[in-house]
């Protein structure tokens, strides 16, 4: 998706493995930014492309790093659907596989176009070309997660309200 059609993009769906980690994270932190900014109109959601927690809230160390940065994250798990490629503009992958995985089942060329890689947001400086999956990590692991995601969705942000 080029810098011109992400502008404007308001129902953003974030996908990981697990979705109990990384995607659920980037949606609070997401929410978090619209908020602040006052920003309405935008519908912000998250999903996994796997099927073992369906139902669950995310992951409990993820819970106590998001809430020392002031994020409740309080999405229950569920799984990428087809639907999800009618009901979102832009679905953000968080890594290489995840990205693979919503391409196996995007069900048009359009569909598959509105797949982005979450790294693309990160700041040209960054170190990571994608967010490492911290379900087998210790505390670093998902501080590194959040540091990613809040520079990456606010570069999100400035991308899609054109500033
Ligand atoms: P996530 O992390 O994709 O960031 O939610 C994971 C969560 C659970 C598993 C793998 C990754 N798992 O294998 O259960």
């Amino acid at each position: 998706m080029t810098d011109e059609e992400l502008k404007d993009k308001r129902r953003i769906l974030f996908v990981c493995l697990g979705n109990i980690c990384r995607s659920p994270a980037a949606e609070g932190v997401m929410k978090s930014i619209l908020e602040e900014e006052g920003a309405e109109g935008f519908v912000v959601d998250s999903a996994g492309t796997g099927r073992y927690h369906i139902g669950q809230l995310p992951d409990s160390r993820m819970r106590v790093h998001a809430r020392r940065r002031g994020l409740e994250l309080d999405h229950h798990c569920r799984q990428v659907t087809v639907a999800d490629f009618d009901d979102f503009d832009m679905i953000i992958g968080m890594d290489d596989s995840n990205i693979a995985n919503l391409r196996a089942i995007a069900p048009s060329p359009e569909a598959e176009h509105k797949i982005v890689a979450m790294s693309r947001f990160f700041d040209k400086s960054a170190r990571f070309d994608h967010v490492p999956d911290p379900y087998y990590e210790g505390a670093e692991g998902f501080e590194l997660v959040l540091d990613l995601l809040q520079e990456g969705c606010r570069n999100l942000f400035n991308a899609v309200v054109c500033r």
